[in-house]
């Protein structure tokens, strides 16, 4: 039978993966002041055991008023280095490629941890030590109402946080990663130039496609300039804002273009995020492999190596996204955390049961044993 491509190897500049399939980054809101804990490791690792080719992990704030929520990571600081340089060298261990995502939350920063209401930080989460901070985005325009209002970046804020995406970008370069994804989606601070439903500024950094894509390449050629030559970038979008007047997929090709002429590598392509924080803030068709035509456009469209995400749910879904060309890796999230060993599994239900050829032996030497006396009790 021929390998299938969910076990293929792709090599990315110099940085070669083991296979395409991708674990999504996934906030774990557990970090204490930015610092990654046993937490990160365990929670990382096991999917590089579970054979995923590479592993991005969380949203990384690059600078402390860009945290999501007070649990967020953080590479804002030198010393934020070490606990990940350990995560990384042992991702590489375990046989993934450690990548890391670097991002920055604008007007939707400050915010409680989903599980501890999802909102705005406030008077009771201050009273618990975690009190809310002043945010910032392209214009004084809240993410909902009730939601603070974001102080206006002027040019003096932007070159501080094109900055801050640099340094990030070195440190995270120090700690050992091989692939770095710039965070442009989800209605975050990049995002948020990106739609003209959150960027109304008339200086440059508005306006047209060209104008809000402006501050997002800016801070794409930084991170570009301090990551090696040698090296992979990602960029993560989201593709549309799912709502009449917001960022178009035909955006997306056009900002893809651009990400492809300074050096990014691949496009992840993600959608929505920019209004509210709730899944029901724009009318998204959530199905099985939504996002998938996204990669698709956007891969033939702009000529650029995509990553497809958003309910790829087992493996004969996630080869036919590979061998149809319709994305060149594929990320998984979710199903991640239900099965760690996703990666593998996905693999197995294309070669056949009982193959545990390429598990780590000090489990697939039993899991193959296991299933040959099954197989003899089956009448
Ligand atoms: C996410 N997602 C996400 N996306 C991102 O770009 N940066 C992040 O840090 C996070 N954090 C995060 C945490 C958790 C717990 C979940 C479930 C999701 C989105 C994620 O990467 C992915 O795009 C979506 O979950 C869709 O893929 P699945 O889950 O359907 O495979």
């Amino acid at each position: 039978a021929p390998v299938p491509r969910l076990a293929t190897p792709l090599a990315l500049r110099s940085v070669t993966l083991r296979n395409p399939v991708v674990i999504s980054p996934m906030c774990q809101y557990s970090a204490v002041d930015g610092m990654a804990g046993e937490w990160h490791r365990v929670h990382l690792g096991r999917f590089a055991m579970g054979g995923a080719g590479l592993v991005i992990v969380e949203a990384t704030a690059v600078t402390e008023q860009g945290r999501i929520t007070p649990g967020d990571l953080g590479l804002w600081d030198d010393r934020h280095v070490g606990p990940l340089r350990g995560i990384a060298a042992m991702l590489r261990e375990l046989g993934a490629v450690p990548g890391i995502q670097l991002g920055h939350a604008g007007r939707k920063a400050s915010t409680q941890r989903p599980w501890q209401g999802h909102g705005p930080l406030g008077a009771e989460d201050a009273a618990r030590g975690e009190p809310p901070w002043p945010v910032v985005s392209a214009s004084p325009l809240p993410v909902a109402d009730g939601w603070p209002t974001p102080h206006q970046l002027d040019r003096d804020g932007l070159a501080a946080i094109v900055e801050a995406w640099r340094t990030a970008t070195l440190r995270a370069l120090d700690a050992g990663f091989e692939v770095v994804e710039l965070h442009c989606a989800h209605g975050y601070l990049l995002h948020q130039f990106l739609s003209p439903l959150s960027n109304t500024r008339s200086d440059g950094y508005g306006g047209d496609v060209a104008g809000r894509c402006r501050f997002p390449l800016e801070v794409a050629r930084a991170v570009r300039g301090a990551w090696p030559d040698d090296k992979p970038m990602f960029v993560r979008i989201s593709a549309t804002d799912w709502i009449e007047g917001g960022w178009t997929l035909e955006d997306s090709v056009v900002f893809a273009r651009d990400l492809k002429a300074l050096g990014v590598d691949v496009i992840d392509c993600s959608s929505g995020g920019m209004v509210g924080v709730s899944a029901t803030a724009a009318a998204v068709p959530r199905h099985p492999g939504f996002q998938v035509p996204f990669a698709e456009t956007i891969r033939r469209e702009a000529g650029i190596a995509t990553m497809a995400v958003g309910l790829i749910l087992d493996g004969p879904q996630a080869e036919a996204i590979l061998r149809d060309g319709r994305a060149d890796l594929v990320a998984i999230g979710r199903e991640a955390l239900v099965d760690p060993n996703w990666p593998l599994r996905a693999r197995q239900q294309l070669t056949g049961d009982g193959d545990f050829d390429g598990w780590p032996e000090q489990a697939g030497w039993w899991l193959g044993r296991r299933a040959r006396t099954l197989d003899r009790k089956t009448p």
